[in-house]
């Protein structure tokens, strides 16, 4: 095995502890959520499923840029679109008429979808989300399942600390710089548990302006779940929000709520549907969103054509590709391979969850062992060129080859593990600090 060089990555890095509080724009980028040290930290390019550290070494990425990347990197026929637009103008002083050309094609797209705005982030979207829904209502209090982003409305809810275990409801997050008066105006409930729901519905009748959740994550829901939420919501007229930023695209391009055949009244959108370029929008009913037209929800950069021009040529190529058999027959290619691995290492356990996300859980003989085994295989599999979390987000540009040349890196990253937990010192193969956890989520 030839040893990754990653020094320019770590010089990098270092100037960054100086210069940019955090060291990088998103949690998930951190150096300490891999392995610290010997993963990769900075790119300088990426094109399909790959991209070239800045220490001039290729990596297979199963990241996919935090899941923004759905067609691949650098997709020829979006980056032709964008660089056409780019030639036209990035941003007109007057509106872009692909503002209706992209509201019209997310209206025939999304089931739950007869209006539009747009926005340029995520976390963003949730906050215009939050925004229209109580003012629709005229109500102030949010109950949520699911991550939502980093604005007030919603880290709020980290001032409600569990009292039995003192745990926020987002482990490894504070909520410092949030105003202290918006504690208790959005609250979580656990994912699956309908009880739980009910009873929070029934403490703040009549206050509560929406239920924002993530449909899901990595497992389906029970059947007849999400239904008894959206009947639950209704009953306190409530308006059910599903944040579909990470999980909708990739099962359906109509999202969970075509895959699962269940309308929210509302949907944030952001990530995949533009390949990369900053697009994010919410789409809801005429009823719930034609009250916005009244309120203050309004930014220069919500109309730059760039990410219109992604998000439109995006959304065709998904359906001219036929996205969702793709990441069918991929997901499931790369789970029984990397099962395959795990096996063949002597291993047991599977990668479970969705074919649009399989994830890796181990059977360990000791469960407190789980923190140094991940970092081990993120460190392995870092040594061998391959950049993956604990789960692998698929893309379009993901092949046969790639799957082949992570499933042999697996084999022998795994092989590395057997070897620790046979000798019980796992320590002595670990190059660098444990990963850190990444933030809780409430949602499955
Ligand atoms: C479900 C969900 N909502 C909101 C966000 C925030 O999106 P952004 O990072 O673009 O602000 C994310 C990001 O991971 C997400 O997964």
């Amino acid at each position: 095995m030839t040893e990754n060089a990653v020094t320019r990555s770590y010089e990098i890095y270092e100037r960054a502890g100086e210069l940019i509080p955090g060291r990088t724009q998103l949690i998930s980028r951190r150096a300490s959520r891999f392995a610290n040290g010997i993963s990769p930290v900075y790119a300088q390019s990426a094109k399909g499923s790959r991209f070239i550290d800045v220490d001039e070494t290729e990596y297979i990425d199963w990241m996919s840029g935090v899941e923004a990347i759905i067609l691949g990197h650098a997709d020829d026929v979006v980056d032709r679109a964008v660089e056409k637009q780019i030639r036209r103008g990035s941003l007109y002083s007057l509106n872009s008429p692909l503002e209706i050309e992209l509201a019209e094609l997310l209206v025939d797209t999304i089931p739950s979808a007869e209006m539009v705005r747009y926005t340029k982030g995520g976390g963003e979207a949730c906050a215009v989300a939050a925004r229209i829904a109580r003012g629709t209502t005229g109500r102030d209090k949010i109950i949520f399942c699911g991550y939502h982003g980093w604005h007030d409305w919603y880290q709020a809810a980290n001032y409600e600390a569990d009292p039995v275990s003192g745990e926020f409801p987002f482990a490894g997050i504070e909520p410092i710089g949030v105003p202290k008066v918006l504690a208790g105006t959005v609250i979580p409930f656990p994912y699956g548990d309908l009880d739980a729901l009910r009873l929070l519905l029934d403490e703040h009748a009549g206050e509560v302006a929406a239920v924002m959740m993530e449909p899901l994550r990595s497992t389906l829901p029970e059947p007849g779940y999400l239904e008894s939420v959206k009947e639950l919501a209704h009953a306190h007229d409530t308006i059910l929000i599903f944040d579909e930023v990470s999980c909708g695209w990739r099962l359906s391009v109509g999202g969970v709520q075509e895959y699962l055949g269940i309308t929210p009244d509302m949907t944030v959108l952001a990530k995949a549907m533009s390949n990369g370029y900053p697009m994010g929008a919410v789409v809801g009913s005429r009823a719930v969103m034609e009250p916005a037209s009244r309120m203050f929800v309004s930014s220069s950069y919500w109309s730059d054509n760039v990410g219109l021009a992604a998000a439109i040529t995006t959304i065709r190529e998904l359906k001219r590709r036929n996205s969702a058999a793709f990441f069918l027959e991929t997901g499931e290619k790369l789970r029984r391979a990397l099962n395959d691995s795990i096996a063949g290492a002597g291993l047991s356990g599977e990668f479970t969850g969705l074919h649009t996300h399989p994830n890796l859980t181990l059977s360990l003989p000791d469960e407190t062992l789980l923190p140094k085994v991940n970092t081990l295989f993120i460190q392995e599999m870092a040594r061998r060129g391959i950049h993956c979390p604990m789960g692998f987000s698929i893309n379009m540009a993901h092949s046969v080859e790639d799957i082949r040349q992570t499933a042999e890196a697996a084999s022998e990253s795994f092989s590395v593990i057997r070897s620790g937990l046979e000798s019980g010192d796992l320590d002595s193969l670990l190059l660098c600090d444990l990963k850190q956890d990444p933030f809780r989520r409430l949602v499955r």
